[in-house]
């Protein structure tokens, strides 16, 4: 297995093979550029042996963010972020997306990063098998985040998060994310059985 390199910016043209895939969300330059110079390290990529390349995961950080917990206090810390990951279908499940995600993660815990979150479409359960393989939990369900799919915010604690503050209200968010799907669930019912009555007295 070929070890991760740090990306370059001519890979930019060399990807993409591996971004054209319906799950991967294809960002724009100016999205791409200021994260890739601003963490080069928590960017890498891997090359297959005709030399294009194999995956690349695409990493940032968020700095001082400031969240507030169930005890009411709020706490300012940098996280890790995955913005991408991708593998070319010719070398998927080989264990590439695996070693793109620990060599990451390893970085940003070294680097003192709290945890780890990514955005993840509710259908890519690949992606979210993978994911909770290596100890993502899914944080919370996020209707409508993407154009069209649901979503979730998955997050990995990671070692300078002794008490998992990371994952505190977990339940909450479980309950209320469990409330806005029943929640979804009706009006799809409701707008079907809407949609077939009046398309019914149409045929009429
Ligand atoms: C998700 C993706 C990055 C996984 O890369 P990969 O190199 O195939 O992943 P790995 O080989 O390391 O797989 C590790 C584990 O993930 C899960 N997994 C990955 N692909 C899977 C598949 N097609 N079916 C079922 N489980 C899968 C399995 O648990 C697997 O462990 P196993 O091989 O012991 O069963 C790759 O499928 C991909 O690029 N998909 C399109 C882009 C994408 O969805 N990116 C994530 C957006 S959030």
């Amino acid at each position: 297995m070929t070890s991760p390199r740090l990306f370059v910016l001519e890979d930019l043209f060399k990807f993409n093979n591996i971004v054209m895939d319906p799950l991967v969300e294809v960002y724009s330059l100016p999205f791409l550029l200021p994260k890739i110079l601003e963490h080069p390290e928590l960017v890498l990529a891997a090359d297959a042996p005709d030399n294009s390349l194999m995956g690349f995961i695409l990493g940032t950080r968020v700095e001082d963010a400031s969240e507030s917990f169930g005890d009411g206090k709020s706490m300012s810390w940098n996280h890790g972020h995955i913005s991408a990951v991708a593998v070319a279908d010719d070398y998927r499940k080989l264990g590439l997306g695996t070693r793109l995600l620990t060599t990451v993660r390893d970085i940003m815990d070294r680097q003192k990063d709290f945890y780890i979150d990514l955005f993840v479409r509710e259908k890519n359960t690949n992606a979210i098998g993978l994911y909770e393989s290596l100890g993502y939990v899914k944080y919370r369900w996020m209707p409508k985040f993407y154009a069209d799919d649901h979503g979730y915010e998955m997050r990995l604690p990671l070692s300078r998060d002794v008490d998992r503050k990371s994952l505190e209200g977990i339940m909450i968010k479980k309950i209320y994310s469990f409330g806005n799907k029943l929640y979804y669930l009706l009006m799809f019912y409701i707008f079907g059985i809407i949609a077939i009555i009046i398309g019914g007295k149409l045929v009429e």
